[in-house]
C-alpha cells in the first residue's frame, strides 16, 4: 500500500490467453497495460500469464491479491467464447463488485466499436485489491484502461483507507 506521494502503488498484470501461457503468441497486451500504469506512477511489481482455464486462473488471482497488490489488472478473456472464463474467475474472489468502472468502459468502447457489448468484464475489491478486467486485445486493454485510469489512485486510496473522505473534483 501507498499514500501516492513518496511510494507508488502497486500493480500487477495477469494476461489471460491460451496461446501466450503456451508461447504461442507474444503477450502484446500485457506489455501495453503494464506501460500504461508505469506511465501513470505506479509500479508494476508483478507480470503473469496464465491459460483460460477457472481454477488456474482464480488460485493466480487470489494469491496475486494476498501478496498485497494495491491493483490487478488483467487482459482478455473477457468474451462470448466458450474458453472465456475470466469475468467468472473474478467474481469468485472479489468481496464487492465496483461495478462503474466496467459500466463505464463499455460505455465508451461503445463510442469505438459495437463489439464492446460483448465484453463481460467485472471488476471489484478483493480485501483492499482493486480487481480489473480488460479486454485481450491491445487496442481493447488500452482503449479501456484509458478511461478507468484518471479514477484509479483516487479508488485505491479509499479502498486502503488512506483517505476518510471524498474530496469533491470540483467545487459545487
Ligand atoms: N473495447 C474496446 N474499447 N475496444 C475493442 O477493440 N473489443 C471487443 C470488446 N471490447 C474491444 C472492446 C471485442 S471484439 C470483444 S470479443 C470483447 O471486448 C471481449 O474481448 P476478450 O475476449 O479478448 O476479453
Amino acid at each position: 500500500m501507498s499514500s501516492g506521494d513518496d511510494t507508488a502503488f502497486r500493480a500487477a498484470v495477469v494476461t489471460v490467453s491460451d496461446k501466450g501461457a503456451a508461447g504461442e503468441r507474444e503477450d502484446r497486451s500485457g506489455a501495453v497495460v503494464r506501460e500504461m500504469l508505469e506511465e501513470a506512477g505506479l509500479e508494476v511489481a508483478r507480470v503473469e500469464i496464465v491459460p483460460d482455464d477457472t481454477a488456474r486462473l482464480e488460485a493466480l488471482l487470489r494469491d496475486v491479491c494476498d501478496a498485497g497488490m494495491d491493483l490487478l489488472v488483467t487482459t482478455g478473456g473477457t468474451g462470448v467464447s466458450p474458453r472465456d472464463v475470466t469475468p467468472e474467475a473474478t467474481l469468485r474472489v472479489i468481496d464487492r463488485e465496483v461495478p462503474g468502472l466496467a459500466e463505464a468502459m463499455r460505455a465508451e468502447s461503445l463510442k469505438v466499436t459495437p463489439h464492446a457489448m460483448l465484453s463481460r468484464a467485472v471488476c471489484g475489491l478483493r480485501g483492499s485489491t482493486l480487481i480489473i478486467n480488460l479486454p485481450g486485445s491491445p487496442k481493447g486493454a488500452r482503449e479501456c484502461l484509458s478511461v478507468v485510469l484518471p479514477a484509479v489512485p483516487h479508488a485505491l486510496e479509499v479502498a486502503a483507507g488512506a483517505v476518510s473522505e471524498c474530496a469533491s473534483p470540483s467545487p459545487d
